[in-house]
């Protein structure tokens, strides 16, 4: 790729994203359009020129404050969406998705769609070309995701279906990889060996293990092997002059993470 290509990719475009910082406590995504203002405690940002400079600008408040116009990372594109369920964490997210094959071209079901945090980042990953099919009982929860995942500019890649899945089949065969984000994980499981390719993965996260037991029940009586499940516990930093040591207040607890592979029956020649 010739320089100047580089270059221009790094410019924002009417309608890109921008994560606008201040500090810990002020940071807001903000879609770029002409002529934007926006005001916080620490002042009003001029914006209106905003579109054609590159990510990394450095403006300033009215009131003399630094504010950085940064490239958002898809973990922002997730904490930043409107959110009205819970949605799935970062920090679990990242270590499934490299426990999967999901990448250009996946077909991959998402079960349920909620805020679509986890359908926005899977469409991502499969874009161009790949489909997420995104699966949720209620219908005002797709709608909510539609927009979130609109304003992230990867609509394209998801297909909703309004439908409970453990009371009937997906519409779907030779999935690469099953997502279950729904407080009932193991009525999903027989549906989703039907929908999975052998060898392939299905993952889910439950807040409680008494879930992930009737989950790895219902994984080992469907066909699956390989069933781990762990926990993932984060810890910040707090790096200063006047002494480095973990922050005082974090998140303990999100939800057990659980993986397993399908196998076909024994083929016998
Ligand atoms: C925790 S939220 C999912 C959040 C989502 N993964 C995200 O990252 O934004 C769980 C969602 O599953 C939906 N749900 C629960 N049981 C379901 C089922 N059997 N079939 C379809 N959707 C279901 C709920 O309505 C809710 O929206």
């Amino acid at each position: 790729m010739v320089r100047s290509e580089r270059k221009d990719e790094n410019t924002i475009k009417a309608g890109d994203l921008i994560f606008v910082y201040l500090d810990r406590k002020r940071q807001f995504l903000i879609q770029a359009i002409q002529d934007l203002e926006f005001s916080s405690d620490l002042g009003n940002m001029d914006l209106s020129n905003i579109i054609g400079r590159p990510y990394g600008y450095v403006g300033e408040t009215h009131l003399g404050n630094k504010f950085y116009c940064l490239k958002p990372s898809t973990a922002d594109l997730m904490m930043k969406l409107k959110r009205r369920t819970t949605i799935v964490y970062p920090k679990d997210l990242g270590c499934l998705l490299l426990e999967t094959v999901v990448g250009p071209g996946a077909r991959v079901i998402d079960i349920g769609t909620g805020s679509g945090a986890l359908a926005m980042v899977l469409a991502k990953l499969v874009a161009p070309d790949g489909k997420v099919f995104s699966y949720e009982r209620r219908a005002e929860f797709i709608e909510l995701a539609r927009a979130n995942i609109e304003r992230a500019g990867y609509i394209e890649n998801v297909e909703f279906h309004c439908c409970d899945p453990a009371e009937q089949e997906f519409s779907q065969v030779d999935i690469d990889a099953v997502f279950v984000d729904v407080p009932e994980p193991w009525t999903i499981v027989p549906k989703a060996a039907i929908a999975l390719k052998g060898g392939h993965h299905l993952v889910c996260w439950s807040p409680n293990i008494e879930q992930v037991k009737k989950t790895v029940e219902a994984l080992n009586q469907n066909g699956f092997v390989r069933i781990r499940t762990s926990e993932l516990l984060e810890r910040e930093m707090l790096v200063r002059q006047q002494g480095v040591r973990p922050r005082e207040r974090s998140i303990t607890h999100t939800a057990y993470l659980v993986r397993a592979q399908k196998i076909l029956e024994a083929i016998r020649d």
